[in-house]
C-alpha cells in the first residue's frame, strides 16, 4: 500500500503533481538514462567528475521515490561498455562513486526493501568494485520490494550477443533444440530475466538516442526525454514523466478495439 505522505510531503508543489498521478495505472519498470552530468559541470566551472558526484544525490531522491511508489523495477544507466573511452580519471572517479553510493546507502536500500542488481558484465569490472557490489547483491538478496538494477560495463548489443551464446552452448550440447528458442527463451538469458520490460524510459539532458541501452527491452516502452540534466533531476521530474506516460495510448503494434487495448504479449508488429 503506497503511503503518498512518504512519497512526497502534503502542501508542497510535488504532493500536488503527485496527487494527478493515477496510482492504478504506474509504470511497472522504470529504466533512466543519466545523462548531462558533464554538461552541469562545465556550466558551472566544475571538473567533470563534479557532474557525476552531484548525480548521486539525484539517484538517491529516484531511487528510494521508485521504491515508495512500490514500482517492480528501477533501472539506472551508470556505466556502458562505450565508457571505457573516457579519461582513465573520469572512470576511476566513476568507480569510486559508485562504491562509495553502495557503502552508505546499503542500509537504506534494505530499509526500503530494495533488491539491488547488477546488469551488465560485473566480471569485467575491477575486483575493489565487484567486491562492493557482490557485497549489495548479498545484502539485499532477501529484500522483496522494488529491484533496484544498475546497470554496469552494460551495452544492449552485448548483452544480446551473451545470451545468444549460452543459447548457442546448449544447442551444441543438446539441451536446446533451435525451434526451441523463441523472445521467451532469449528473454530469459538477458540480465533482466524474470522483470517485467520497461513500461517507461527516461533520458535526461534533452538527446533523442537510445545509446545502447536495452535494446531488446525497451521494444514497445513509452520514452520520456527532458532537458534537465541528471544532478538536477528530482522526484518532480520523475512525476512529470509518469503523468505524461498515464497520457500516452499504449498499441504495442495492434488498434484500440472497443477500448480495448492489447497486452504487449500480443504485439501485432
Ligand atoms: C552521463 O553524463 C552519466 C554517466 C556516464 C554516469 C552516471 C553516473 C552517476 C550519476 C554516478 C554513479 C551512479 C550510481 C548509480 C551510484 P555525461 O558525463 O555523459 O554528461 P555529458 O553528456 O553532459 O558530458
Amino acid at each position: 500500500m503506497i503511503q503518498k505522505d512518504e512519497v512526497a510531503s502534503p502542501g508542497s508543489a510535488e504532493r500536488r503533481l503527485f496527487d494527478e498521478i493515477d496510482l492504478a495505472r504506474l509504470p511497472r519498470h522504470v529504466a533512466v538514462i543519466m545523462d548531462g552530468n558533464g554538461r552541469w559541470a562545465r556550466q558551472r566551472g566544475f571538473p567533470r567528475v563534479e557532474g557525476h558526484r552531484a548525480g548521486i544525490a539525484s539517484v538517491r531522491e529516484i531511487v528510494e521515490s521508485c521504491a515508495r511508489l512500490e514500482l517492480d523495477a528501477l533501472t539506472l544507466y551508470a556505466f556502458s561498455v562505450e565508457n571505457w573511452k573516457r579519461p582513465r580519471f573520469e572512470i576511476v572517479t566513476l568507480m569510486s562513486l559508485l562504491k562509495e553510493y553502495l557503502n552508505k546507502e546499503l542500509a537504506n536500500l534494505l530499509k526500503n526493501d530494495i533488491r539491488f542488481r547488477v546488469v551488465g558484465r560485473m566480471n569485467e569490472l575491477d575486483g575493489s568494485v565487484q567486491k562492493e557490489l557482490s557485497r549489495g547483491l548479498a545484502g539485499t538478496s532477501s529484500c522483496r520490494g522494488m529491484t533496484f538494477n544498475i546497470a554496469l560495463n552494460y551495452g544492449g548489443r552485448t548483452e544480446i550477443v551473451d545470451a545468444c551464446r549460452s543459447l548457442a552452448h546448449d544447442v551444441s550440447a543438446g539441451r536446446l533444440t533451435p525451434e526451441q528458442i523463441d523472445e521467451e527463451t532469449l528473454g530469459s538469458r538477458l540480465s533482466t530475466a524474470g522483470l517485467p520490460d520497461p513500461d517507461l524510459l527516461i533520458r535526461t539532458s534533452g538527446e533523442m538516442r537510445v545509446s545502447n541501452f536495452l535494446l531488446w527491452q525497451i521494444a514497445y516502452s513509452e520514452i520520456w526525454v527532458t532537458p534537465t540534466l541528471w544532478p538536477d533531476f528530482r522526484k518532480r521530474h520523475l512525476f512529470e514523466a509518469i503523468l505524461d506516460f498515464q497520457k500516452r495510448e499504449r498499441r504495442y503494434g495492434g488498434v484500440i478495439d472497443g477500448g480495448r487495448v492489447p497486452e504487449s504479449g500480443e504485439a501485432a508488429g
